[in-house]
């Protein structure tokens, strides 16, 4: 079989937006039987929380849902792994500038709602100013499961 297709969700604090998709897609994929399919981590450009567990409004939302979310913990993303990833997915514009300025390979770098377009929004607004968790959470399935549907398509999965 092929190798795993990498797929990196981004953010600025890998707390509330980022972890969330990462579940989500996980979730998906799992559901879809593709486990094998994928690779899937999440990472934040900030270093402010690493090592905590999500914010509690990313952990209620999951846990409302019934969306797995062991062993979700905040990290940095480092310069050095940008070009092992095959797919870059940035929740807003300023995750995009940040990642280009570490280097990120322009073409892997996209934005989450690109495969949403249904939902009218481009950004993914950050639930930490906002706190509308509900809001991320409409946002972030619908991005992942446009995301799960293009990378079928493209990856010929
Ligand atoms: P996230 O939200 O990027 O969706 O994880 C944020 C979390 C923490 C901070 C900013 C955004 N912060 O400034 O600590």
């Amino acid at each position: 079989m092929s190798k795993p297709v990498r797929v990196l969700f981004v953010c600025l604090g890998n707390i509330c937006r980022s972890p969330m998709a990462e579940a989500v897609f996980r979730h998906l994929v799992r559901e879809a039987g593709l486990e094998e399919r994928f690779e899937i981590d999440s990472a934040g450009l900030g270093g402010w929380h690493v090592g905590e567990p999500p914010h509690p409004g990313t952990r209620a939302k999951l846990e409302e849902k019934g969306i797995d979310q062991t062993g979700l913990r905040a990290r940095q993303v480092r310069r050095e792994e940008l070009g092992t990833w095959d797919y870059i997915i940035a929740m807003d514009e300023e995750n995009v500038a940040g990642l280009r300025r570490l280097g990120a390979p322009p073409d892997r770098v996209r934005l989450l709602l690109e495969f949403a377009p249904e939902t009218g929004m481009r950004e993914v607004p950050d639930p930490w100013y906002t706190g509308d968790f509900d809001e991320t959470w409409r946002l972030v399935e619908a991005g992942c499961r446009g995301l799960l549907n293009y990378l079928r398509q493209q990856e010929g999965i």
